[in-house]
């Protein structure tokens, strides 16, 4: 993957994912390495957040590397009119990778053609977010023991939701079962559901998804994306429709895992937080090891 971008997850092949899984492995054993001694990392964060640039800040910490970058776009040259363009030619001469979080979508790709470095997208808009895919996958396996043959809740805002969107697309090389639960509102999108249609696989979209809980392997719960709403009105009336509670999850499979990618706003009730099902801490915590493995492999560094 040397000098590669990583802008969605189909930029990779099932060896290359499976590589960064199992070198994620191996940071988990063993996090502390100074394999990034010299390289400077810069992370571009146009939109908020905690665990994505937090997890690869504390990767490349770990692994000995310099960090440059902002994470709020107000106080870069981005406020006093500087482009995208402007921005990307700039920071790859001062990197020797990008990790960018935008809201637009389509703006990873769009500075991956223009960086002379790798850049990797830390999620563009509604798009996509490849790196919380990797790391959900490592999650799946280590609490499945396998990718295969999974039958998958996805449960929330699939229309917004980058995440759901990306994992969708991962998932689909291991037969995977799709249930999508959603609100008429936040359907998953047409043009993921042909994506898995073109491949042959069968996908089922809910209304509620109570009486059927029992069948998951994985409920992969997710927030309202508040931000991506235009009008307020509209967020209001589906912001509260799923809410998982400890109660609903008696008669679900002994090995089911509760993943979410965070923030949680009230989708998960915190009751549910002591059950030994939910893994959404680990998850992110799962974070750090996969983007060690995915900053190493994309500067062949082995
Ligand atoms: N999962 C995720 O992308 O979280 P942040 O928005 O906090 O980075």
């Amino acid at each position: 993957m040397k000098n590669r971008s990583l802008v969605s997850i189909d930029d990779l092949s099932t060896d290359e994912v499976l590589k960064v899984l199992d070198d994620a492995a191996g940071f988990e054993k063993d996090p502390v390495r100074k394999l990034l001694e010299g390289k400077v990392i810069a992370t571009l964060f146009f939109e908020p957040s905690t665990r994505t640039r937090l997890s690869f800040e504390s990767a490349i910490n770990r692994l000995g590397g310099k960090i440059v970058g902002f994470s709020d776009a107000g106080v870069s040259s981005v406020s006093k009119g500087e482009t995208l363009h402007d921005t990307i030619r700039m920071v790859s001469n001062y990197s020797d990778l990008i990790v960018m979080r935008h809201p637009i979508e389509g703006s990873a790709r769009y500075a991956s053609e223009i960086s002379s470095v790798p850049v990797i997208n830390a999620g563009d808009g509604a798009n996509q977010h490849p790196t919380q895919t990797l790391l959900d996958l490592y999650s799946i396996r280590k609490t499945q023991g396998t990718l295969d043959n999974l039958n998958i809740f996805m449960v929330g805002d699939l229309k917004y939701g980058r995440t759901v969107h990306s994992l969708m697309m991962a998932m689909s090389r291991w037969n995977t079962t799709f249930n999508f639960i959603s609100p008429e509102e936040l359907k998953m999108p047409e043009e993921f559901k042909l994506y898995l249609e073109n491949l042959g696989l069968k996908y089922y979209e809910h209304l509620d998804f109570t009486e059927i809980i029992s069948r998951a392997d994985i409920i992969y719960m997710t927030r309202v994306q508040k931000e991506r709403f235009s009008d307020p009105i509209e967020y209001e009336k589906v912001k509260n429709v799923y809410v998982l509670k400890n109660a609903m999850l008696a008669n679900t499979k002994p090995n089911m895992r509760i993943l979410h990618p965070l923030p949680r706003v009230n989708e998960i009730h915190t009751d549910v937080d002591t059950n030994p099902k939910a893994y959404y801490f680990e998850q992110a915590l799962n974070g750090v090891y996969t983007r060690q493995a995915i900053l190493c492999s994309l500067l062949g560094i082995k």
